[in-house]
């Protein structure tokens, strides 16, 4: 059993597909997938979407891509629907644009604090930002949780994520030949603290790079884990069943 805690089944690209992807997830042993929004309409469809499937839970939240044009308004009445399992995905990111950050560091704290009234977990995206982004989380310490999706800092930062008791989320990049400073986080991470996801239909792992992602693939990330600690797929696939459903309560909320 395997939960990809991350991806975007809410797209155009699995609009066709969905029920074939969603198989062929299962025949990987992948169990659960949550389904992350981005802005509005995003969430309302990641909602519905696990209305519809047994298997999917949904993630409400506004990107920081999405931060101009959006607000976090609407998340307060989606926060209390039962299949939202988390807050996001939030965030700050630096790599496709600098000049809002102040907007997008208000938007992302207006969306921890919605973390703390809830108690839901967050759900990070960082990107050349997590300084900025752990910046805004630390006066908060101790009273929110969640994940750096994704995690693509180095070592020193997931220490600090660790320290502010955030998990991290390993995606397909740590399958690529080139992710040395990922493999030492990888190496250097408590099992405990690691989920496994995809980032669908982005950030496809090797053999599957360049192409859609889709949550079956999260096997090849728990592979790439467990070659990494020297440990079975078996223990990886366990451990971060474990984790995911400590963090998001998976199971509990919906049913
Ligand atoms: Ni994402």
């Amino acid at each position: 059993m395997i939960v990809d805690t991350h991806a975007h089944l809410n797209t155009p690209d699995f609009h066709d597909d969905l029920d074939e992807v969603l198989a062929r997830a299962r025949q990987f042993g992948v169990t659960k997938t949550i389904v992350i929004g981005m802005n509005e309409s995003a969430n309302h469809q990641a909602i519905e979407m696990a209305r519809n499937h047994d298997m999917l839970f949904a993630s409400v939240g506004v990107h920081p891509a999405d931060v101009d044009h959006e607000t976090t308004a609407h998340l307060k009445h989606l926060v209390r629907e039962k299949e939202v399992v988390a807050i996001g995905e939030c965030g700050i990111d630096l790599y496709w644009r600098k000049d809002n950050l102040d907007t997008q560091r208000r938007v992302f704290i207006e969306q921890i604090e919605l973390a703390v009234q809830t108690g839901l977990p967050l759900i990070i995206h960082t990107r050349n930002s997590f300084p900025e982004a752990y910046a805004c989380l630390l006066p908060y310490r101790g009273r929110v949780k969640g994940v750096f999706h994704c995690f693509s800092a180095g070592l020193d930062d997931a220490r600090r994520a660790l320290d502010l008791g955030f998990h991290i989320g390993i995606g397909g990049p740590v399958t690529f030949p080139k992710s040395y400073e990922l493999t030492r986080v990888v190496r250097e991470t408590d099992l405990s603290w690691l989920l496994v996801e995809t980032d669908s239909p982005y950030l496809a792992p090797h053999p599957y790079r360049g192409k859609r992602n889709e949550p079956g693939y999260t096997i090849h990330v728990a592979t790439a884990i467990a070659a990494i600690k020297g440990i079975s797929v078996e223990e990886v696939a366990r451990q971060t069943t474990h984790n995911a459903h400590q963090l998001f309560q998976l199971g509990g909320n919906k049913t």
